[in-house]
C-alpha cells in the first residue's frame, strides 16, 4: 500500500471509531464513493448488526455494501441518516469541499442532504488554503454540455468534458480547471443556476460537519473554521 492509501486506510479506521459507537440499531447510514469510502465500507464488516441499513451514493458503493451483507435502501423510503461518511477531493478550513472526482457528486449531494452529520474522511493531500486546484466537476444533461461549458467560461473557468464517463444518472461531467474559489457558497449557487446543470461538486451550502484528516503524524479531527 502506498503512503496515500495508508493515510486513507487510517482515516477510514478513525471514522469507524467515530461513528460506530454512536450508532443505534434503528439507524440508517449514508455511505459515499471513492477509494477512502471503500476502505470504510470494508471496515464495516463485523459491525453490520449495529445499524439497520445503508443508503449509498453510487451503484459501486451499493454493490460493495451488499457484498458484506449490509442492506441498501432506496432513499425515498428513508427520512434521515444518522451519518453520511464520504471522502473529498479538496477541503478548506471551513470544510467547504470539492467532490466528484469519481463522478458521483449529485448522488453524494442528495445523500448528504438528509444526513444529521456529514463526516468527511480524507488524507492530507486534500487539505488546501484555496479551493480550485482540483478541477471542479459539474454534472450536466448531455444535450446542454456545450452550452453549459460556454457559461462556465464566462465565470472564469476552463471546462473540459470528461469523455467516456457517463454518471449513474446518465449524464456527462465537465471538469472546470483554472478556478480560484474565494466564495464557494456563491459559486455553488451561480453554477446551479445555469440551465442544463444537474449539480456541481462544491459542497459549501451543505458542507462537512467534521473532517477526519489523515496526516503523517496521525488523524486530526477538524471542525469548520478551526483549521489544521
Ligand atoms: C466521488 O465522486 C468523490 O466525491 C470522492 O469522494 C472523491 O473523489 C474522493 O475520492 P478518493 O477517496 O478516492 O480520494
Amino acid at each position: 500500500m502506498n503512503k496515500q492509501d495508508q493515510l486513507k486506510h487510517q482515516v477510514a479506521k478513525a471514522a469507524i471509531d467515530y461513528v460506530v459507537p454512536k450508532l443505534k440499531p434503528s439507524d440508517v447510514l449514508g455511505i459515499g464513493t471513492g477509494s477512502t469510502a471503500n476502505f470504510f465500507i470494508d471496515m464495516l464488516d463485523g459491525h453490520q448488526s449495529k445499524f439497520k441499513a445503508a443508503i449509498a451514493s453510487s451503484e459501486a458503493s451499493a454493490e460493495r455494501l451488499k457484498a458484506i451483507g449490509v442492506e441498501v435502501l432506496d432513499m425515498n423510503d428513508v427520512q434521515s441518516l444518522a451519518f453520511y461518511v464520504d471522502g473529498a477531493d479538496e477541503s478548506n478550513k471551513e470544510l467547504h469541499l470539492i467532490k466528484g472526482g469519481g463522478a458521483a457528486l449529485t448522488r453524494e449531494k442528495i445523500v448528504a442532504s438528509i444526513a444529521k452529520q456529514f463526516v468527511c474522511i480524507a488524507d492530507e493531500s486534500k487539505w488546501v488554503d484555496c479551493l480550485g486546484a482540483f478541477p471542479l466537476p459539474v454534472e450536466v444533461i448531455p444535450m446542454a454540455r456545450e452550452a453549459v461549458a460556454r457559461q462556465l467560461e464566462e465565470l472564469g473557468g476552463d471546462p473540459r468534458w470528461r469523455e467516456g464517463v457517463i454518471t449513474d444518472n446518465g449524464c456527462d461531467i465537465l471538469d472546470v480547471h483554472g478556478l480560484k474559489i474565494s466564495n464557494a457558497i456563491k459559486l455553488e449557487s451561480e453554477i446551479n443556476q445555469i440551465v442544463g446543470v444537474v449539480s456541481n461538486g462544491l459542497f459549501a451550502r451543505r458542507k462537512a460537519d467534521v473532517m477526519l484528516l489523515g496526516r503523517e503524524d496521525g488523524v486530526q479531527i477538524i471542525y469548520p473554521g478551526l483549521g489544521g
